[in-house]
């Protein structure tokens, strides 16, 4: 019966640095609806940007350009998912 708790406890062990690789990487306001279109948007070609990773200019540059390619893609991107990502990006941005 002690053994089977040690197996326990070493698959717990194995198992949960397993599942953070697996869960999202962390991005700021997880929760917010705002967040959510980010996360389905813009990690279907790429990975998830981190949005502190540009500032507001280089996130405009950007979202234009992924524009064309959702465009060149026949990826739908309406103008309230594309205002929500600029307004969460650009609060999350690098200052
Ligand atoms: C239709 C596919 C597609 C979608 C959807 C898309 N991208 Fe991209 N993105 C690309 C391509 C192609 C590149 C070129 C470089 C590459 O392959 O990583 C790129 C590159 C980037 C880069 C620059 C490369 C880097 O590593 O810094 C950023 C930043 C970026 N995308 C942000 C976004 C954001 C923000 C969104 C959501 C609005 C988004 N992308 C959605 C296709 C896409």
């Amino acid at each position: 019966m002690k053994l089977f708790k040690y197996f326990l406890i070493i698959l717990v062990l194995l198992g949960l640095p397993a599942c953070a690789g697996v869960l999202e990487q962390s991005i700021p306001e997880p929760g917010s609806p705002e967040a959510g279109v980010y996360r389905q948007k813009c990690s279907s070609c790429h990975g998830l940007p981190d949005p502190g990773r540009h500032n507001v200019e280089e996130w405009i540059h950007f979202i234009g350009l992924m524009e064309g390619f959702m465009k060149e893609r026949n990826f739908p991107f309406p103008p309230e998912e594309k205002e929500a990502i600029q307004s969460y990006l650009f609060r999350n941005a690098r200052k």
